[in-house]
């Protein structure tokens, strides 16, 4: 008996069979020797990226800003931010990029600009100017002396700022220099819809959305009344999928993205399953995909990111099968394990050290087996680690910097705050590609932005490809895999061992047929059931190795008559099911 439920999704995109690589162009290759990577410097590396096997890539913010958070403070979205390059370089690249078959999509900030955008200068110095509305303005509460509520940053301390210029508060959920756009205002809406039509007239594929289910608050701007851990943030409720987030984002729709060549994935966090089949469900026209956010969550505690727990492979696997079942055939996800917002999977999730190459294609395995659209973070395919610095000083984020001077004015001890950090910090993930061992990693020929991680004369791209096991080999095997499986890129996800302690495993069913899926997430020898298989397999079925991050070729008759697969610590193997007539 076939799973046939996911069908749904058999209408073609192209997104849907692409394999995405997330590019942080900041530090990717510099090629003029400023320390700064760059779209040039980008260009160069098409060929290694075609290798790869990637169908697509995804820039995070490459437009002016003043980098207070790194390019998601925008001052100017029509533009190249100059160190990147000139605005024909940008043109060049995705030329290139498109010769090569590959689609490109930019990231979309739209839920704040810069304060030094040109619209935030109007509108603090002309309140009844053009665009004295365009941002949230409020007075302060009584006296004016406080803030007009309780909300907070994510980036710490109050979401409010005061400008003694215009004499009022403005809101920014992020950063002080990121002031939220009043998408309440429907000029805001049409600027944001004329823009990024302008970027789809220059021939990008799409966008992924910056925290694109923030645009709607709650206009009456409530306290935030929950009984809350210290470090959570609050306000959240009143600007997670607020009250017209819909009505905007199929205004978009309808202004923006209809024709269905335009992909748009947002980044949706705090999103429920039924926010997410809100805004992404096949018949919603607002967004095509997004991300799954939740699995990220897994070593946070009541306190949020900084509040590190333990986790558990079994709550993984929960996370993953809910997620998987509750969207198919109803939105497609898109499923990443890194990003520039966390720290490395394979330092988070794995052994970066002793099991390195086993642990980088395991999680391989994980990602490239989901339904729905993999992303890849620059650096994963040869297993870069977590940059890991050992000193507050190499930090750059300012999420990372803000905590730590917080913290420290609590009283918090500055040892037990950098054994967090480096745990935690954005900045594990943004260090420059190790591209080889020579100083400076191949990224620059000069001191990057911020350091190389810690590791990069072991762990680069050079010493990858030529080792006897590559990571980056992996990921194009697993690649082709992928390409020619129907059941991974599409498959009905069935959860086969949910409750054990090391290992998760799944079943993907398609027509084409079906694949069993096993990941050992720990360091030791784990044990997994095949007595726990579905009944609904097909009589005498037998199971054939597909891949394997050990060197086995086949699955040992022992392990068949017995019912038991011996994995090895990290192994993780992909075997097809078949019945022999
Ligand atoms: C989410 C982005 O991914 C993150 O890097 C950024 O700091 C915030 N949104 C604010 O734009």
């Amino acid at each position: 008996m076939q799973n046939k439920k996911n069908s749904n999704f058999a209408e073609k995109k192209w997104w849907r069979d692409a394999i995405f690589y997330q590019i942080y162009p900041r530090s990717f290759n510099d090629s003029n020797g400023d320390g700064i990577g760059d779209l040039e410097g980008i260009k160069e590396k098409i060929p290694y990226l075609k290798d790869l096997g990637i169908d697509a890539v995804w820039l995070n913010p490459v437009y002016p800003s003043p980098n207070k958070d790194y390019g998601y403070d925008i001052s100017n979205y029509q533009a190249i931010n100059p160190e990147y390059g000139r605005f024909e370089d940008f043109t060049e690249l995705l030329d290139a990029f498109h010769d090569q078959g590959l689609k490109v999509i930019m990231d979309l900030v739209v839920n704040h600009t810069s304060t030094e955008h040109a619209w935030f200068q109007d509108s603090r110095r002309n309140p009844n100017g053009p665009y004295g509305d365009f941002y949230i303005w409020r007075d302060g509460k009584e006296s004016g002396a406080e803030t007009p509520n309780n909300w907070n940053s994510f980036f710490g301390g109050s979401a409010w700022k005061y400008d003694p210029l215009r004499g009022q508060y403005y809101l920014h959920l992020f950063e002080e220099h990121q002031a939220d756009l009043n998408w309440a205002n429907p000029k805001v809406r049409e600027e944001v819809f004329r823009i990024m039509n302008w970027w789809f007239s220059q021939g990008i594929d799409g966008f992924r959305m910056d925290v694109i289910n923030m645009i709607s608050k709650d206009n009456s701007f409530p306290d935030d009344c929950r009984d809350l851990d210290e470090l959570a943030i609050k306000g959240t409720p009143y600007f997670i999928n607020g009250p017209e987030l819909h009505t905007y984002l199929k205004e978009m729709w309808e202004q923006v993205l209809s024709d269905p060549s335009k992909f748009a994935v947002g980044e949706c966090p705090g999103a429920g399953f039924e926010d997410v089949l809100a805004l992404s469900g096949l018949d919603r026209k607002e967004l095509d995909a997004v991300f799954q956010m939740e699995l990220m969550e897994i070593d946070h505690g009541n306190g949020g990111k900084w509040d590190i727990r333990p986790w558990k492979a079994s709550e993984f696997s929960a996370k993953l099968t809910r997620w998987q079942q509750v969207l198919e055939g109803r939105a497609w996800p898109a499923n990443f394990l890194s990003n520039h917002d966390q720290p490395r999977a394979l330092s988070r999730l794995a052994d970066d050290d002793e099991y390195h190459f086993e642990s980088s294609a395991m999680l391989a395995v994980i990602l490239l087996s989901l339904t729905g659209t993999p992303f890849i973070y620059y650096g994963e395919e040869i297993g870069m680690p977590n940059a890991d610095f050992t000193s507050i000083s190499d930090y750059r984020d300012i999420d990372t910097l803000n905590f730590f001077a917080l913290e420290r004015e609590r009283g918090r001890d500055e040892n037990e705050l950098l054994k967090i950090i480096r745990y935690m910090s954005r900045d594990n993930a943004r260090s420059p590609m190790q591209w080889n061992g020579k100083p400076y990693g191949g990224f620059s020929s000069t001191e990057p932005w911020i350091p190389m991680g810690r590791r990069y004369t072991q762990i680069n791209a050079e010493q990858d490809l030529a080792a006897e096991r590559s990571v980056y080999k992996e990921y194009q095997k697993l690649i082709s895999l992928r390409k020619k499986t129907a059941a991974l890129g599409y498959g009905s996800f069935e959860p086969v061992e949910s409750d054990h302690e090391q290992l998760i495993a799944f079943m993907k069913r398609h027509q084409q047929g079906d694949y069993l899926i096993y990941a050992n997430m720990s360091g030791r020898n784990a044990l997994g059931q095949l007595s726990l298989l579905p009944d609904s397999l097909p009589e005498g079925f037998t199971m054939e190795l597909e891949y394997s991050n050990y060197k086995r070729t086949t699955l040992h008759e022992q392990e068949l008559k017995d019912g038991i697969l011996n994995l090895r610590p990290y192994e993780a193997c992909i075997l097809r099911i078949v019945v022999y007539p």
